[in-house]
């Protein structure tokens, strides 16, 4: 981090504070029943399960197992601990691993058939399973020879999945000591592997996994998302990209040919790529499905959420993927040639009927094909070799952000409508709320969660509310309706969701047909702002000054912003942001512009998003202090820590450091790109949250139950 990119920052934080006197700087924190988590002691929780038969939430830790209510997240039962013995520690420290590797890290809870909680731990690199009584939450453990090989990573930080379809356990996970080998396997009942002889897999790292019904006559498949090395491009440099695979539900494997081993395994690649920049987002994080009509998986969409390729870049992208579009691909596209190594060649042999990695459906058995079975030793054959397609499923992203990493995606939809509802953890403890409607992403609220921050690693939805986890705490948040939105802006944003402000009840309320017709949501406000006519905020300036000025948008789909602004040669346009090197021709109006297409509450004119005045400061009422001496790293550094202590904060220059080294991130973040990279909280002027500053009037911050 530049000490230049460092002291502008704190340096703007401070101009800012001065120039509108009345910057609050909240450290917002939410109402966290304290103390708690000491009493439990837990540490790396990383697997939730929500059995609804019980409205039992179950949470896997390091160490040990709880069972809490969902509506409270009370405890239930007394934790169950199950931690690997001081000789497995030993033994494991001895095989070269680091200690706190060797512990027993919980790393799957499923529910089977019959009602047991089946849990794996990667039990100081021994993976081990057992089964809960859901009952009298006791522990059995599962007798036999590495029954936990294949379900679990040896290795703890090694990324893995599981799902259950009808009470089978799915897993996809590495499968040895040294994490080298990965299956995806049936892991009970008709006991299905991959065929370890082939390479169906290359180093994938394994991130979702999802059952699809299909209608009767035809076979439910399991889904699996990952990202892995393209073999199939080049095979000097190792290129990532992410695949959809798929099996079928009812694969019991071949007779000769892949006895035991998958027969319908296909795999294809996903592309999330913004076609006006370019930019390919390739390593994929989370995948969610959603039905966007209850009851009918057809209408399956999957939410993906992706990250650059690059490290240190900090940026996500949501793409989504039909099921429509998927299937498409599996069920038409060419098969790639893995054995002739030449680029982007499609196999030279003709495709074998019945087509490979088609599941068992009442066409197949009118033509005596009962089961993968009976499949003919050519076709599997062929299916063995040409494990991937050339036909890519492709998407554009609905959501592009610099400087924020999104670790957990999940979705819910709007009531009859395509729209949905984004709930979106980020890896510094927060919930985002987004709304999609159409192709327009809309920030709705940024909700911090952990006083500590630390990473989102799972989201559930329970009942109207999320339950949000990270490795030592959890929450539990209302995010359903219209009346979870509690300020008159947002609330408007959320028109798109159908909701509406209700000014003599004071509140976000789904709206009737009739009060849809009014076309502007913000005019209800009274903040004398309308949709495209913010008010023009006033700004003091000195000469030399370097002042960043927000486009104050709320959409977070990759959307044209365009500045209007004085003839000035200091200025520059970072994505949606202007930065102004304030000299004396650049004194007047400036305003932003952005194209709102396809988001029907804003038409399809470009919309004046943002307008600031920029005005010189009379130096005898304000300016105390010499203009160039602000520009030195000391009086920054006094700056920060003035602000510092106006933030209520330690004071340390732990903090200090902190802040500084977090607001440069903002800077960071803004020099690349900015769009949409400073929503922030309150609609008073500008605010710290955070440490971030923040010009923009967003959504206000909301704390929900949390605990641990
Ligand atoms: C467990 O948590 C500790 C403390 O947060 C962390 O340092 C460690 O890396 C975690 N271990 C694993 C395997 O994630
Ligand atoms: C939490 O919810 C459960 C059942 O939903 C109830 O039995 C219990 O009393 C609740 N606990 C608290 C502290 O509210
Ligand atoms: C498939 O099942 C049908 C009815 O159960 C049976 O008549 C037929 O012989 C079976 N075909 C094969 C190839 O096993
Ligand atoms: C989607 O919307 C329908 C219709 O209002 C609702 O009943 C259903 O619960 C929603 N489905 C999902 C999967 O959330």
């Amino acid at each position: 981090m530049s000490l230049l990119n460092m002291s502008t920052t704190c340096y703007m934080a401070v101009i800012l504070w001065l120039t509108t006197g009345s910057t609050r700087c909240q450290t917002a924190i939410p109402n966290v029943h304290g103390g708690v988590g000491a009493v439990l002691g837990v540490s790396n929780a990383s697997v939730l399960l929500q059995d609804p038969s019980s409205e039992t939430l179950y949470l896997g830790a390091r160490g040990s197992i709880l069972a809490l209510h969902t509506s409270n997240l009370t405890w239930k039962h007394p934790s169950i601990k199950w931690e690997a013995t001081e000789k497995e520690r030993k033994s494991c420290m001895g095989k070269g691993k680091r200690e706190d590797d060797c512990y027993n890290y919980i790393c799957l809870l499923e529910v089977l058939k019959d009602g047991r909680i089946y849990v794996c731990g990667s039990y100081a690199y021994d993976p081990q399973c057992g089964f809960i009584d859901p009952v009298t939450f006791t522990l059995v453990k599962e007798e036999g020879d590495k029954v936990g090989k294949g379900k679990c990573p040896y290795d703890p930080r090694q990324p893995h999945t599981a799902v259950t379809a009808d009470g089978v356990l799915y897993t996809a996970s590495p499968s040895n000591f040294w994490g080298t080998e990965f299956d995806i396997t049936r892991a009970a009942g008709q006991q299905v592997r991959m065929d370890q002889s082939i390479n169906w897999l290359s180093d994938p790292e394994f991130v979702s996994s999802a059952l699809v019904r299909e209608s009767p006559g035809d076979d439910d498949k399991i889904y699996f998302f990952f990202t892995e090395n393209a073999i199939e491009y080049d095979l000097y440099t190792k290129v990532r990209v992410t695949r959809v695979a798929r099996v079928c539900k009812g694969d019991v494997g071949g007779s000769k040919t892949l006895q035991k081993r998958w027969t319908s395994f296909l795999k294809a690649q996903l592309v999330c790529r913004d076609r006006d920049s370019g930019q390919y987002y390739t390593v994929l994080t989370h995948a969610y499905p959603l039905e966007h009509r209850l009851g009918d998986p057809s209408s399956t969409h999957f939410y993906t959420l992706f990250t650059s390729q690059w490290k240190g870049e900090r940026v996500s992208a949501v793409c989504v993927y039909s099921l429509a579009d998927i299937t498409k691909v599996f069920a038409t596209g060419g098969f790639r040639d893995m054995k002739r190594n030449c680029v982007n060649s499609g196999s030279s042999e003709s495709v074998p009927d019945p087509r490979p990695g088609q599941c068992i459906n009442d066409d197949l058995r009118a033509q005596g094909y009962n089961s993968s079975f009976d499949m003919p030793d050519r076709v599997l054959q062929f299916a063995k070799e040409h494990p991937l397609l050339t036909s890519t499923v492709d998407a554009a992203p609905l959501l592009v952000r610099r400087g924020t990493t999104y670790t957990r995606i999940t979705a819910t939809n709007i009531s009859n409508s395509d729209a949905a509802l984004l709930h979106l953890g980020t890896d510094q403890g927060e919930l985002h709320s987004v709304s999609i409607v159409g192709r327009i992403a809309t920030l709705l609220q940024e909700i911090p969660l952990t006083t500590s921050v630390e990473p989102v690693n799972n989201i559930l939805i329970h009942q109207g509310h999320v339950v949000v986890g990270s490795p030592s705490s959890l929450s539990r948040v209302p995010v359903e309706g219209c009346r979870v939105y509690s300020s008159c802006q947002v609330c408007a944003r959320a028109a798109g969701l159908g909701c509406v402000w209700d000014v003599n009840k004071r509140a976000c309320v789904a709206d009737s047909p009739v009060q849809r017709e009014s076309e502007d949501p913000l005019k209800v406000c009274g903040t004398g702002e309308g949709r495209c006519s913010p008010v023009v905020k006033e700004l003091r300036v000195k000469k030399g000054l370097v002042v960043l000025l927000p486009c104050d948008h709320p959409h977070l789909s990759p959307l044209p912003c365009v500045w209007e602004h004085p003839q000035g040669r200091h200025t520059q346009q970072h994505h949606s942001h202007l930065e102004v090197t304030v000299s004396g021709s650049s004194l007047g109006f400036y305003s932003c512009r952005c194209s709102a297409q396809g988001d029907y509450s804003w038409g399809s004119e470009p919309c004046l998003t943002a307008s600031y005045q920029l005005i010189m400061e009379d130096l005898s009422v304000k300016g105390r202090v010499d203009p160039g001496l602000w520009r030195s790293p000391v009086w920054v550094y006094i700056s920060c820590v003035l602000l510092g202590v106006l933030v209520g904060a330690l004071g340390a220059t732990v903090f200090l450091k902190r802040l500084c080294w977090r607001a440069a991130q903002q800077t960071q973040l803004v020099d690349r790109n900015g769009r949409g990279a400073n929503q922030g909280q309150q609609g008073r002027g500008p605010t710290c949250y955070e440490n971030k500053l923040v010009m923009s009037d967003t959504p206000v911050g909301q704390s929900g139950e949390s605990v641990l």
